[in-house]
C-alpha cells in the first residue's frame, strides 16, 4: 500500500521520533544572573547537563552545603554525581584552564569529574595565545578609540575569530595526526603574529603541552552530534543545556560591540549541541531582581550612587572570572523583554531578590525614551541607547528579611507586588524567586 503523499510503502516511510525534550537555562541580562544556581537546582534530576556556548569567561558559582564552587567551563551539572556533563561543539575549549578547574574543584570534593565529563570533537580549542591576543587586542582598542571592551581575556574572541576564519583548531585535529596538527597549529600561530608582530610563542614548548593534554582528554572525546542524537532519541532522559554569557552579551543581539563573540540566546543551545529546534522544551530566563553588568558598555538603569554601591556590597557583586566589581542598577525589563522577544522563555528564574531586603523604595525601569517619545524597540546603536531616557515605577521597599523564605505566603505584600508586577510586563511567569546564595533559598512558585 502507497501512501498518498511519498513514493514509499506506509512500512518504510521513516518513523517520525520527535525524541525527549531539552530545557535551556539562558541569562536575560548582561550575566551573572545566578544561571549556575538555577541548574545546579534542575541538575539534581537531569541525566545529562550540557554546555552549548562561550568558554572559560563564564563564571558560574555554585553553592552546595555550605561549600562554594565556582564553573568556569564545566557544567554547573559536574556536581551531580549521577548525571553526566557535556561540553558541545559551540564551545571554545582553553585545555590548561579546564584541566586546573576540575582540579581545583576536585580538591573542594568533587571527585570523579573526568569521568562524568564528555567533550564533544567539534569543539574549537583556545591557546594560550589567543589569550594573549585578546589582551593586545584590548591594548589596540584603547589607543585607537579610547576605550576597550572589557574583555575577560580569556582568548574567547580570538579563538571565535580563528573559527570563524577557517584557521581555527578542533578537539577532534587535536586528537588526529599530530604531526599535521603542529602543522597547522604553527601556520595560525604565524598568522597571528604577522598581525601582532610583539606576540612571541614558544611554539615547540606549546606542542609538546597540547600532546601531554590531549592523552588526558582522549577518553571524554565523543561524537557530540551522535551522543547528543542517540540521547534524544533513546529512552526518555532529562536534558539540561546551561547557557553562559547572556541575551545582552550575545554577539548578534547584544549590545554590539561590547559583547562576547558567541550566540548566548536560545540558537545557541541548537548550533552549539546539534539539537534540532523542535527538541527545545522549556527555555527558563534567568534575571536578577535588579541589574549587573561587567564591563563597558551602556547601561541604561546603571546607579552610579549610594543605591548602586549598596547593590555591589550586598550582593557581593564581583566577577567571579576577573575578580572584577560589577556595575549595578535598578532591574531593566526593557532588556528583559528584549531578551523574551528572542528567547520565547516560558518561564523566569527572579534571583537575589533578598539584596532588595533593606531598601526604602525600589524603581523598575519599564520603558525607554528618545526625545521625550517612548521607543517601542530595544536600540541597535549604542551611541542611541547611551541617551534613551529610562521610564521607572517605584515600589515601596518591603524592609524585611526574606532570606528564610521557602514559599510564597512567606513574602512580605510588597515583595510579593513587585514580583507580580515583573510577571505582567515581561508576560512571562515567574516560576522561582532566589532568596539566597544556597539551594534551598529557591522559592518554586510552580
Ligand atoms: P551566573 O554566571 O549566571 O551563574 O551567576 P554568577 O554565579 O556569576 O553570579 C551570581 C551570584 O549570586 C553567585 O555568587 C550566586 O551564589 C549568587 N546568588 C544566586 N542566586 C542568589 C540569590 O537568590 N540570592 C543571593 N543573595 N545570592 C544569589
Ligand atoms: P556568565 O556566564 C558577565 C562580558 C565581559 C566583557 C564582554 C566580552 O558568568 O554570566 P569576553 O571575554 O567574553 O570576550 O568579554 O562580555 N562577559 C561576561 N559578563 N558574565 C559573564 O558570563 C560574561 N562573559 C562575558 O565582561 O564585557
Ligand atoms: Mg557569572
Amino acid at each position: 500500500r502507497l501512501c498518498k503523499n511519498c513514493y514509499l510503502g506506509a512500512s518504510k516511510r521513516p518513523r517520525n521520533d520527535a525524541g525527549n525534550k531539552v530545557t535551556v537555562v539562558l541569562g536575560a541580562q548582561w550575566g551573572d544572573e545566578g544561571k549556575g544556581k538555577v541548574v545546579d537546582l534542575l541538575a539534581t534530576e537531569a541525566d545529562i547537563v550540557c554546555r552549548c556556548q562561550g568558554g572559560n569567561n563564564a563564571g558560574h558559582t555554585v553553592v552546595v552545603d555550605g561549600k562554594e564552587y565556582d564553573f568556569h567551563l564545566l557544567p554547573s551539572g559536574i556536581i551531580n554525581p549521577k548525571s553526566i556533563s557535556l561540553i558541545g561543539n559551540g564551545v571554545v575549549i582553553h585545555l590548561p584552564g579546564l584541566f586546573e578547574e576540575g582540579d581545583k574543584n576536585d580538591k573542594k570534593g568533587l571527585k570523579g569529574w573526568e569521568k562524568r565529563l564528555i567533550v564533544s570533537d567539534r569543539a574549537h580549542l583556545v591557546f594560550d595565545f589567543h589569550q594573549v591576543v585578546d589582551g593586545l587586542q584590548e591594548t589596540e582598542r584603547q589607543a585607537q578609540e579610547g576605550k576597550n571592551i572589557g574583555t575577560t581575556k580569556k582568548g574567547i574572541g580570538p579563538a571565535y575569530s580563528s573559527k570563524a576564519s577557517r584557521t581555527g583548531l578542533r578537539v577532534c585535529d587535536l586528537l588526529g595526526d599530530f604531526k599535521d596538527f603542529s602543522t597547522r597549529f604553527k601556520n595560525l600561530v604565524q598568522q597571528y603574529q604577522s598581525m601582532y608582530p610583539s606576540l612571541t610563542v614558544d611554539v615547540e614548548d606549546q606542542l609538546k603541552k597540547l600532546k601531554e593534554f590531549a592523552e588526558r582528554l582522549r577518553p571524554m572525546v565523543r561524537d557530540g552530534v551522535y551522543y547528543m542524537y542517540e540521547a534524544l532519541h533513546g529512552p526518555p532522559k532529562k536534558i539540561l543545556v546551561e547557557g553562559a554569557n547572556a541575551a545582552l552579551l550575545d554577539i548578534d543581539f547584544g549590545t554590539y560591540p561590547f559583547v562576547t563573540s558567541s550566540n548566548c540566546t536560545v540558537g545557541g543551545a541548537c548550533t552549539g549541541l546539534g539539537i534540532p529546534p523542535m527538541n527545545i522544551g522549556d527555555v527558563f530566563g534567568v534575571a536578577k531582581a535588579y541589574t549587573t553588568r561587567v564591563g563597558i558598555g551602556a547601561f541604561p538603569t546603571e546607579q552610579l550612587n549610594a543605591i548602586g554601591e549598596l547593590l555591589q556590597t550586598r550582593g557581593h557583586e564581583v566577577g567571579v572570572t576577573t575578580g572584577r566589581k560589577r556595575r549595578c542598577g535598578w532591574l531593566d525589563l526593557v532588556i528583559v523583554r528584549y531578551a523574551h522577544m528572542i528567547n520565547g522563555f516560558t518561564a523566569i528564574a527572579l534571583t537575589k531578590l533578598d539584596i532588595l531586603d533593606v531598601l526604602d523604595e525600589i524603581k523598575v525601569g519599564v520603558a525607554y525614551k528618545l526625545n521625550g517619545k517612548r521607543i517601542p524597540h530595544f536600540p541597535a546603536n549604542m551611541d542611541v541607547l547611551q541617551k534613551v531616557e529610562v521610564e521607572y515605577e517605584t515600589f515601596p521597599g518591603w524592609k524585611t528579611d526574606t532570606s528564610a523564605a521557602r514559599k510564597w505566603n512567606d513574602l512580605p505584600v510588597k515583595a510579593q507586588n513587585y514580583i507580580r508586577f515583573i510577571e505582567n510586563h515581561i508576560g512571562v511567569p515567574i516560576k522561582w524567586v532566589g532568596v539566597g546564595k544556597s539551594r534551598e533559598c529557591m522559592i518554586q512558585m510552580f
